[in-house]
């Protein structure tokens, strides 16, 4: 089997490709042979070094693929040979073959594309569980969606489409018909624009119901007073640890130290909350997870999510698929094929 494997950390050179023995499933798991591996900016963090879940280099990482199984474990029941899934990985995803617990792997919905397949879990379980689960975002509320051109936000805009809500979405400018497209009500240059005036202005100054944001730092904060009354802020990402293709302690700390701790007592006279989502310390979490995710396969099977590939790029041209996303090119999600 053929991984690509980060030697260090690193920029988006570090990569390289390594050929090891196929490994066999053991009880309750099944092999895939991959086809499309998605690209999470998760990725891009543990490549910097700047993701503590994340195995030390030399590492393979990659959270999620689509394939066919082509061997199965005892105690394996409901998939067999030659069934086509997409599967999550905890780390592991950028090869040609992995072998996951058969409870990670789901019969793809005929309707997506291997590279599809592949775009759609992560994205989708994530946006669900902030606006449906989290937030439980209600029709005809308004959510900020930052990075709404990323792949999470082109999925938490679908989803919050089908919840009848209105969607701000912020992105470089250059994606903003594609935002619309999607259905984006609202999109905000927040590269160039003041998004907190945007914001006052297109809400009428009452602020939005729900926001997404995984910048981190000070964007919390910012986010934070965007809120109107029970008002919810989903934070789940520190994108703004990681502005550059080379690593940097020094900015990776800006980060963090300015990032707001909330006071309970401003929450509560401000009728306002705050989450914090990480998917991947939910593995263990089945119970919570498996609805939501047969409500996504559902609406995926029903063409209600359509996954938004960016680009794909050959398994070992990894690095090429980070450099793309880090100069933020990226509208939807990036895909590694084999
Ligand atoms: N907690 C969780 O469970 C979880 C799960 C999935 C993702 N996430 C987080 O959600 C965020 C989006 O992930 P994703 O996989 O959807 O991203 P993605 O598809 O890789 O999208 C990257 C986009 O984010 C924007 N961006 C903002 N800051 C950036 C930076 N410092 N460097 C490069 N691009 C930056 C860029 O678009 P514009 O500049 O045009 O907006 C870029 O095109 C990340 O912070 C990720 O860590 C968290």
């Amino acid at each position: 089997m053929r991984q690509v494997v980060i030697t260090k950390y690193g920029s988006p050179d570090v990569f390289d490709v390594r050929e090891l023995p196929t490994p066999s499933p053991g009880e309750g798991e099944v092999r895939i042979q991959v086809r499309a591996a998605g690209v999470n900016f998760a990725d891009v963090l543990a490549r910097l070094g700047l993701y503590p879940d994340a195995p030390k280099p030399p590492m393979v990482v990659g959270y999620e693929v689509a394939g066919y199984i082509d061997a199965k474990g005892p105690g394996v029941t409901a998939l067999f040979e030659g069934d086509r899934v997409m599967a999550l990985t905890r780390f592991g995803g950028y090869a040609d073959t992995v072998v996951v617990p058969a409870r990670q792997a789901f019969t793809c919905p005929s309707e997506l594309c291997d590279a599809e397949a592949a775009a759609a879990p992560v994205n989708y379980l994530t946006a669900a569980l902030a606006l449906y689960r989290m937030a439980a975002l209600a029709p005809a509320e308004t959510v900020l969606v930052h990075n709404a051109g990323g792949g999470v936000g082109v999925a938490a805009t679908q989803l919050a489409r089908l919840r009848r809500a209105t969607v701000i979405g912020t992105a470089s400018a250059f994606k903003h018909d594609a935002l619309r497209s999607f259905g984006v009500d609202h999109v905000i240059d927040y590269r160039h624009a003041d998004v907190a005036a945007e914001v006052r202005r297109i809400t009428h100054g009452r602020g939005v119901d729900v926001i997404l944001d995984p910048i981190g730092g000070r964007s919390f904060l910012a986010s934070y007073r965007l809120l109107a009354p029970l008002g919810r802020l989903v934070m789940f990402g520190l994108s703004s640890a990681a502005p550059g293709e080379r690593r940097s302690l020094w900015r990776a700390m800006r980060a963090w130290i300015a990032t707001p701790r909330f006071d309970p007592l401003s929450l509560i006279n401000r009728n306002r909350g705050v989450f914090g989502l990480h998917l991947g310390h939910l593995w263990e979490e089945r119970r919570q997870l498996a609805p939501l995710m047969e409500m996504l396969l559902s609406e995926l099977r029903g063409g209600r999510l359509t996954p938004v590939v960016a680009r794909t790029f050959p398994l070992e041209r990894a690095g090429d698929a980070h450099r793309f996303i880090q100069s933020r090119c990226n509208i939807g999600k990036v895909v590694l094929t084999t």
